[in-house]
């Protein structure tokens, strides 16, 4: 079973504190005992980048970085001392380190290094010192080995939910119930979600389920589709726009961060939000202030903002499609929802919860049909199921059948059309070319396995020059049986 990246475990620490090269390494990291992270008050949940949100206590760590102990690191406790001798905190055994090197000290005011006389000295970014203050992230030479000062990451292990739901949202498997047991916990929170994953994998259920487990509940719970809105109007739905601001702005309006005052905005589809758009969506999230579209008063606005995406945002991050700063601001409790085919073990419930809901409860699903719903790969996820289960039950309705017959599955036709993924940075040249290639390459494979890579008979069939059907298998690396010139 895949589990979901940022699932099983969660981290303290963000863009706020994070140096910008500190990935940290996971034996420094401090276990929180679960039990305790099970039932202590929420804002004791650490995750990614939640550290200032939560107000999760972030430690001090020490990691050298170059040296024969490079990637050996410290928490800083009370006191820290540095050098050769094995009775030292961090021991480090290059030459130029003395035995005794120095010390640091954790005091209320930040952390303080004192020269322990030694030979080669202690430096802070290039100038030697016998005591000063480091500031996290800053680099102490000691001797010619460098070591840095960052916030721990403190890893708080979520437990998998004990319950196979969370509201509305269904889940037996390991991977839905770690999600389950991080959004029971933050739920009740104002952190901020970013849900990601497939199609039809349940990004909404979830955001309204977690609307609906927060004391907001009474509240607005208000979507704003940033894919469906059109990209003069985006910024008009998130925060209004005066009278007379725009053409077509023949009324004042308030927008999605005004009228949900109190509530949730749940923003879908935040991966489409235009790149103009963005810093304006940044400065609300970190000020709770905005001001409407050709409006120069200041409102502010107290919401919680839960946002999905199908994409993979940080890879749109790293092509320069999505701000990195909103990034971290979003994914302060980053949540992937893995695809049906990787929690298949969920699809049983599924398919009951489905026939219920959609009035087919009094029919009997056969162990052949549970056998292939559960094989399917569904590209479509939860969605394309349940489509397929309504479809079924009307279908054993009509005929008076008292189970879920042989199902059709959608083929790979309906998985091709799932595939399809058009972005708005493209041409049409550009993704008419794309999908070009696509088509041919499916069409070909599926063309000649018809006919076992008889590369004469499939062109035959599909009234093709025969040259022409071998070059283009050739071109997708897929082979026919036969030599060209056969
Ligand atoms: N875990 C689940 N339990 C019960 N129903 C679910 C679950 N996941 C998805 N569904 C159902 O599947 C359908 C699709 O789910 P949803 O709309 O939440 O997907 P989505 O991830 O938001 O998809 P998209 O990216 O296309 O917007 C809905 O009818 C929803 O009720
Ligand atoms: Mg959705």
């Amino acid at each position: 079973m895949t589990e979901p990246k940022p699932l099983s475990s969660a981290q303290t620490s963000g863009p706020d504190q994070e140096p910008a090269n500190g990935e940290a390494s996971g034996n420094v990291a401090a276990p929180v005992e679960s039990r305790r992270a099970r039932h202590d008050s929420s804002h004791e949940i650490s995750t990614r980048a939640a550290a200032s949100v939560l107000g999760a206590p972030a430690g001090v760590q020490a990691l050298v970085l170059t040296g024969s102990s490079k990637g050996t690191s410290k928490v800083v406790g009370g006191r820290l001392t540095i050098g050769k001798a094995a009775d030292n905190d961090l021991v480090i055994t290059d030459d130029t380190v003395s035995r005794h090197h120095c010390e640091i000290i954790r005091a209320p005011d930040g952390l303080h290094v004192r020269d322990l006389d030694s030979t080669n000295g202690t430096k802070i970014d290039g100038t030697r010192i016998r005591e000063a203050m480091v500031q996290p992230g800053s680099v102490l030479r000691v001797g010619e080995v460098e070591i840095q000062f960052k916030p721990t990451t403190q890893r708080v292990e979520v437990l998998p939910s004990d319950k196979s739901s969370f509201g509305p949202a269904i889940g037996q498997s390991l991977a839905m119930r770690t999600i389950f047991g991080i959004l029971e916990r933050i739920a009740p929170t104002d952190a901020t979600v970013l849900l990601e994953g497939e199609t039809g994998t349940g990004k909404d259920v979830l955001a309204r389920a977690l609307s609906a487990g927060s004391h907001r509940s009474s509240k607005p719970f208000l979507i704003v589709d940033c894919g469906a809105v059109t990209y003069s109007l985006i910024e008009s739905e998130l925060f209004g726009h005066e009278r007379g601001s725009f053409t077509g702005a023949v009324a004042t309006r308030q927008g999605a961060f005004e009228l949900a005052d109190g509530g949730t905005v749940f923003l879908d589809e935040i991966g489409e939000l235009p790149l103009d758009v963005q810093p304006k969506l940044l400065r609300v999230l970190e000020t709770r202030e905005f001001r409407r579209v050709g409006g120069n008063k200041t409102l502010q606005t107290n919401v919680r903002v839960i946002a999905a995406t199908k994409r993979d945002l940080q890879r749109e991050v790293a092509g320069g499609k999505f701000r990195e700063d909103l990034y971290f601001r979003l994914a302060v409790v980053p949540v992937t929802v893995p695809p049906l085919r990787a929690r298949r073990d969920d699809i049983p419930a599924l398919v009951n919860h489905i026939l219920k809901l959609a009035g087919g409860n009094d029919l009997a699903v056969p162990p052949e049909t549970m056998q292939a719903l559960a094989a399917h790969d569904w590209p479509g996820n939860v969605r394309e199921l349940r489509n397929v289960l309504e479809r079924a039950i009307y279908m054993a309705q009509a005929t008076g059948s008292k189970e879920i017959g042989v199902v059709t599955l959608p083929t790979g036709h309906a998985a091709a059309d799932a595939a399809f993924h058009f972005e708005p940075d493209k041409s049409y040249r550009e993704t008419r070319a794309k999908y070009d290639a696509e088509f041919e390459k499916r069409y070909v494979k599926w063309l000649l396995g018809r006919h076992t890579g008889n590369i004469s008979a499939a062109a035959r069939e599909a009234k093709m020059d025969r040259k022409h059907l071998h070059d283009m298998a050739k071109k997708h690396g897929l082979r026919g049986n036969e030599a060209e010139d056969s």
